[in-house]
């Protein structure tokens, strides 16, 4: 199973990439990621000031992580004289440096990393005019392929990555985290984190299908860019979803602060068996697919398979239109049914088909 990607001469032997955050933060994490199966490595955002971030900065809930986390808080200092060189002794895999956020700091802090990356990534909050500018301005300073992350707030987003790549960017990140959200504590009556009027930022499996949506967007208007996916991953087949919307490489953030950071090289491990399961030899052949946009469902009355199914009663509970009925077996009222999906979708041992 040939897991490898080549993206603009570089060679990841893999697609999964830790994204930008605190779990690539310090040397200490960056070495982790150096010695882990994934493919290559991203850093925190880079400034030339490092950030004060107000405390505390991230919750964890069952669906999503919420943060109020800024850029490094590390200056440039730590990471040009310290960070950087010490990771540039070991590391084996290409390094995507994070850079932000005007033109004038990546005047400083481009020449300074430059020697260490392999690709800029650009983080941004900006509308097209000040994008623009800014674009020109870090590919104008570096010949390394520069990569600008989208934030899923912007509507516009195509005229965005147009935009992106009329002014010298080889490619997108997309998505940012999401938002502005909020989460709140109900016995301080209170949000456990925010700022600016209680605001924080959303990641994690719920944002994930905001961000297939995009990536699949941008690729059918964009084939020849470089897209690297992120939002929501948690498994080896959201892996294998991206690429099939588009992706060349897959970023993962919240899902490893959920569940622990041995998730990166839980979904490496696996990537070849889910593979084998939907018949796709190599990441390559499945980036060169097209991902149908017409379902492929035909809508009939749910067949159900006596001998699979267990009565377990999901299908009966959640039939939006009360269709479903437990007798002796689960039956089908097709007075009632309107062949949406949902009993097909939820029955946890396929024993429905015939809708999706
Ligand atoms: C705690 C936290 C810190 C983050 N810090 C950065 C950052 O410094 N720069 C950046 O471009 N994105 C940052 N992000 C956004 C992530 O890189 C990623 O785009 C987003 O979380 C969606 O991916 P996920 O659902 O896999 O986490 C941060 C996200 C979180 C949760």
């Amino acid at each position: 199973m040939n897991l490898n990607v080549n993206l603009f001469g570089k060679k990841f032997d893999n697609p999964l990439l830790p994204a930008s955050g605190p779990v690539v933060g310090n040397l200490h994490n960056l070495l982790y990621f150096n010695e882990a199966q994934v493919g290559g490595i991203v850093t925190k955002t880079i400034s030339v000031e490092g950030a004060v971030v107000r405390k505390p900065c991230i919750v964890a809930t069952k669906h999503c992580v919420f943060n109020t986390e800024l850029w490094s808080e590390y200056a440039l200092e730590k990471w040009a004289e310290d960070i950087l060189p010490e990771l540039a002794r070991v590391i084996t895999k290409p390094l995507i440096v994070s850079v932000g956020y005007t033109s004038k700091d990546f005047e400083i802090v481009v020449p300074r990393t430059e020697k260490f990356a392999d690709f800029f990534e650009v983080s941004t909050h900006y509308g097209l005019d000040e994008l623009a500018v800014l674009v020109k301005k870090i590919t104008n300073l570096t010949d390394k392929p520069v990569f600008v992350k989208l934030s899923p707030h912007i509507t516009e987003y195509l005229d965005f990555v147009r935009t992106a790549i009329e002014n010298g960017a080889k490619g997108i990140v997309a998505i940012n985290s999401l938002g502005p959200g909020m989460v709140i504590d109900l016995a301080k009556k209170a949000v456990k984190i925010g700022v600016d009027g209680g605001k924080s930022w959303v990641s994690g499996p719920a944002i994930k299908p905001v961000a297939l949506n995009r990536v699949s967007n941008i690729r059918s208007e964009f084939p020849e860019i470089g897209i690297i996916a992120c939002g929501g991953v948690e498994n080896a087949e959201d892996v294998l979803e991206f690429v099939l919307a588009g992706a060349d490489l897959v970023q993962m953030l919240s899902s490893s602060m959920m569940k622990g950071r041995a998730l990166y090289n839980q979904i490496v491990s696996e990537l070849p068996l889910k593979m084998k399961k939907y018949q796709i030899n190599s990441i390559a052949e499945l980036r060169e697919m097209s991902l149908k946009l017409e379902p492929e469902g035909v809508g009939g009355y749910p067949e159900i398979n006596h001998e699979r199914c267990t009565k377990c009663g999901i299908c009966v509970n959640v039939c939006p239109v009360m269709a479903m009925n437990m007798n002796t077996i689960v039956e089908n009222n097709r007075e009632r049914c309107i062949q949406c999906g949902l009993c097909e979708s939820k029955c946890p041992v396929e024993a429905i088909k015939g809708v999706l």
